[in-house]
């Protein structure tokens, strides 16, 4: 399906997302085929751009990060479609000579009054430019005789009371079903692909349940430090950072009921209900974690602990790592721990779910380590190398009667010949569609922030523990697994 005519505004449009995954994002879009006849790119932010000047460091962009394959009269389709709008965001007059560029692209270019804004700001600015938007006219469906969607990017506020300040601001503003909020794991193939091993077979449901599973492990390790970052980072932290949206996304889908459909409506309710389920741990010193990286080597590189980063002030206390064990009570998951971890600087980049089960209750084979044996586990590689492995014991060929534990692997890149779309284009797309399965909805993001304020305020009193870059984050964190005879995989 290829959406209507439209434009899609970029607020911020100079910055690294527009740059790395935006832009390049509509050119793979343009280049599968997708984007409509009239489509056009209005960039706005702070700089004295041209038009054309846009269009130079669009193209850039596309060659550099984009997904397919470059081909110029694809660009060639695309150019003379880029606009540029400078301004700051307190400029009343940038905003009407917006509003009026939107106006006339419907002539000329026959949008129709159809238009995105995306908004990739810090979210410092996200209420300046919501309140330029109703001034103008801009975010209303009737007044510009199309469709007006809006697309926020994450930190959707700092804990739960800002998050719903800003929730009720965005929902005045636009219409509820207009509001979009990324989390651009749910834009990954893998991701997706939970809903289908899940909800398409007959084999993993059965025992997808406290009955057969041990505990769920969800990674998600990053071999890089902060870069340029530290002005965002160093107010988030790793829990806010990702905790608060990657990784209790990818938990809901993990362990939500099956949805009645694949409507948002119906994906969201199932999510949700895990969401509102989640127990923190009572133990706080116990099963919340925190690091911060101290120099190191990574991949025979040495490496600056996070203190020494450029920017980050002297003494931080922002951790770089978080790890916690959550519960969720409901009837499938009763007494299943779920641990959560991510880091930066660790030893490599991965993003993994790990079902582990329980030992098989009796084995009439010779003693060995359980420890090792005996624990089947279902991994869904979300990246880097994606795919799913199931691990289980086999006979190690020779006399007698050993068991080792091997791997059977489903890969992405064996398993098909299509090429997964990147994240943001799957989303933006999704956008321009108006299909909003993929994201996440307010209620979502009151409820994980609820998750987070009570760990965000135990770890307000204490201190992050270092740990050594290249390495996979503080002891404590494997102590927490070690207290109940558990221990982290090592992807
Ligand atoms: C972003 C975080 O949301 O996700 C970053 O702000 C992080 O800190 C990034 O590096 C990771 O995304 P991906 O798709 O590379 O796993």
């Amino acid at each position: 399906r290829v959406p209507e005519p439209c434009a899609l505004v970029i607020f911020g449009v100079t910055g690294d997302l527009a740059r790395k995954k935006l832009i390049p994002a509509v050119y793979d879009l343009a280049n599968r085929g997708l984007l409509p006849a009239s489509f056009v790119v209005l960039g706005f932010a702070r700089r004295d751009w041209g038009d054309e000047t846009f269009e130079e460091v669009a193209r850039k962009a596309a060659m550099e990060h984009a997904r397919t394959p470059w081909r110029e009269e694809i660009w060639n389709r695309l150019n003379g479609n880029f606009k540029f709008i400078p301004g700051s965001f307190e400029d009343d007059e940038a905003f009407d000579r917006l509003q009026s560029e939107l106006e006339s692209l419907s002539e000329s270019h026959g949008i129709a009054g159809n238009a995105a804004f995306y908004f990739s700001v810090p979210p410092a600015a996200f209420p300046i430019v919501l309140n330029q938007l109703e001034r103008t006219g801009m975010a209303d469906n009737e007044k510009s005789g199309g469709w007006r969607r809006v697309v926020v990017e994450k930190p959707f506020g700092h804990d739960q009371a800002s998050s719903q300040e800003l929730n009720e601001l965005v929902d005045t503003v636009f219409t509820p079903q207009d509001v979009y909020r990324i989390d651009h794991y749910l834009g990954k193939e893998t991701v997706q692909n939970i809903f289908a091993l899940r909800f398409a077979n007959a084999m993993f449901e059965p025992i997808w349940n406290s009955h057969y599973v041990d505990h769920v492990q969800i990674t998600m390790a990053e071999d890089v430090g902060i870069g340029t970052r530290a002005g965002f980072y160093d107010a988030s932290g790793a829990a806010r950072d990702v905790l608060q949206n990657h990784l209790l996304q990818l938990l809901a889908i993990t362990a939500m009921e099956q949805p009645v459909g694949f409507e948002a409506e119906e994906i969201r309710t199932e999510k949700l209900k895990v969401l509102r389920a989640v127990k923190v741990p009572d133990d706080m010193e116990a099963d919340a974690v925190r690091g911060q990286y101290a120099p190191g080597w990574v991949e025979g590189r040495h490496v600056a602990g996070y203190l020494d980063e450029d920017n980050v002030p002297a003494g931080s206390t922002t951790e770089t790592y978080a790890a916690v064990k959550l519960e969720i009570q409901n009837r499938r998951w009763n007494g299943v721990p779920f641990y959560m971890r991510t880091g930066k600087r660790l030893p490599k980049r991965t993003t993994e779910i790990a079902v582990v089960f329980k030992e098989a209750p009796h084995m009439p084979f010779a003693d060995f380590d359980t420890q090792i044996l005996g624990h089947n586990q279902l991994v869904i590689r979300v990246q880097p190398d994606e795919g799913v492995t199931v691990k289980f014991g086999s006979k190690v060929p020779g006399a007698g009667m050993e068991i080792r534990d091997i791997n059977m692997s489903f890969s992405y890149g064996e398993a098909f010949t299509e090429s997964s779309p990147e994240a943001y284009e799957r989303l933006i797309l999704d956008v321009l569609l108006g299909d909003k399965t993929l994201f996440p909805d307010a209620a979502e993001v009151d409820a994980s922030w609820r998750i987070i304020d009570p760990l965000e305020d135990y770890w307000a009193t204490t201190k992050p523990e270092p740990y050594a870059s290249g390495t996979w984050g503080p002891e404590r964190s494997d102590l927490m697994l070690h207290a109940t005879g558990r221990r982290w995989r090592r992807p």
